[in-house]
């Protein structure tokens, strides 16, 4: 049986998500893509806390030596921020190694470089995670815009903004109470001011915009509002009037061309396609030209939801199988 080695760069909730599922699922995918993929590196800052028992040996520090594995070909990233993560893909796409990132601050803003890189390199670049955990948007966009123009996008691109915003209603929980239960439950970002200011929805925004779209909105013209200043009175005055808040991100390409996005809290009603959607749920509706109005809805956050859609990359990756050297 072909072999092949990968790398899991950042070893937190999503690292260790595709470390679980790979060994939960190594037989299966032997037998459906007919090579064995062994993870031969883990990438993390301190090689001395081994978080998953076995893991010890597979641990470095060093990015240099997860390039000098021998027969090193895929790398999984889930580091927070940019750097070092930027860096590191583009050294392993030079290295020809296809990549699959769940980083969307890296990705927002270095997405159509690192694409461009990779298509140069004859590497495959899977991104599935980095918006809208485990709802398959990416790949469902890159097949309707083989036919269609998606115009417009719409939907609820935070998690954690939408689980707060949903047990405040729904269980009269405090804001902090609720961003607490979704820290512990491994939605919140790191640093979950990213989640709930907005930011980490305007950054999964960008990435939608650069596929659909081919290009982003001047990051500066678009209005980022987060959840923070919405408090528990406005969250059950809303309710009493049968309305809640949605955290929408929304962008559009006019038909003069410009690209116009906002992302902010939104009250819908009951009529609303969003009203429905939901605790740690995120929705994405595309407005096509042909199909109309798509709407994809799932859990936008979690350990497995997200590392499922990379692991789901490296299978699409490993049935294209361009490029992949196979050691017997
Ligand atoms: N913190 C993110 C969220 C994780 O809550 O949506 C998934 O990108």
């Amino acid at each position: 049986m072909a072999t092949i080695k990968a790398a899991i760069l950042g070893f937190g909730t999503v690292g260790q998500g595709i470390y679980h599922i790979l060994n939960e699922k190594r037989e299966e995918l032997k037998n459906k893509l007919g090579i064995e993929l062994e993870v031969a590196k883990i990438l993390v800052t301190d090689a001395s806390r081994e978080r998953v028992p076995g893991t010890a040996h597979l641990m470095t520090t060093s990015m240099d030596e997860v390039l000098a594995e021998p027969g090193m070909q895929v790398v999984f990233e889930a580091i927070v921020n940019e750097e070092p993560a930027y860096s590191y893909l583009k050294r392993a796409v030079e290295h020809k190694c296809h990549v699959i990132t769940a980083n969307k601050v890296m990705f927002a803003k270095r997405g159509l470089e690192l694409q461009d890189l990779a298509k140069a390199n004859g590497v495959f670049v899977g991104y599935e995670a980095t918006t809208a955990g485990g709802v398959p948007v990416i790949k469902t966009m890159k097949n309707i815009l083989l036919v269609n123009d998606v115009s417009r996008i719409q939907g609820v691109l935070n998690g954690t903004c939408n689980y707060i915003l949903t047990k405040m209603r729904a269980q009269g929980w405090s804001f902090e109470t609720a961003l607490k239960e979704a820290q512990g439950l491994g939605y919140a970002e790191a640093d979950p001011y990213n989640d709930i200011s907005g930011q980490d929805a305007f950054k999964k925004l960008m990435i939608l915009s650069a596929l659909a779209f081919g290009e982003q909105p001047d990051w500066s013209d678009v209005e980022v509002i987060g959840i923070d200043s919405i408090s528990a009175e406005q969250v059950h005055e809303a309710c009493e009037k049968g309305l809640r808040y949605r955290h929408v991100a929304e962008v559009e390409k006019r038909a003069d061309g410009k690209i116009i996005a906002k992302v902010g809290p939104q009250l819908v009603d009951k009529e609303h396609p969003l009203y429905p959607v939901d605790d740690v749920f995120n929705a994405v509706a595309l407005e096509t030209n042909y199909i109309g109005t798509l709407t994809l809805v799932g859990p936008g956050a979690g350990m497995y939801p997200t590392a499922s859609v990379m692991v789901e990359d490296y299978a699409e990756i490993i049935g294209k199988r361009a490029g992949f050297v196979v050691t017997i």
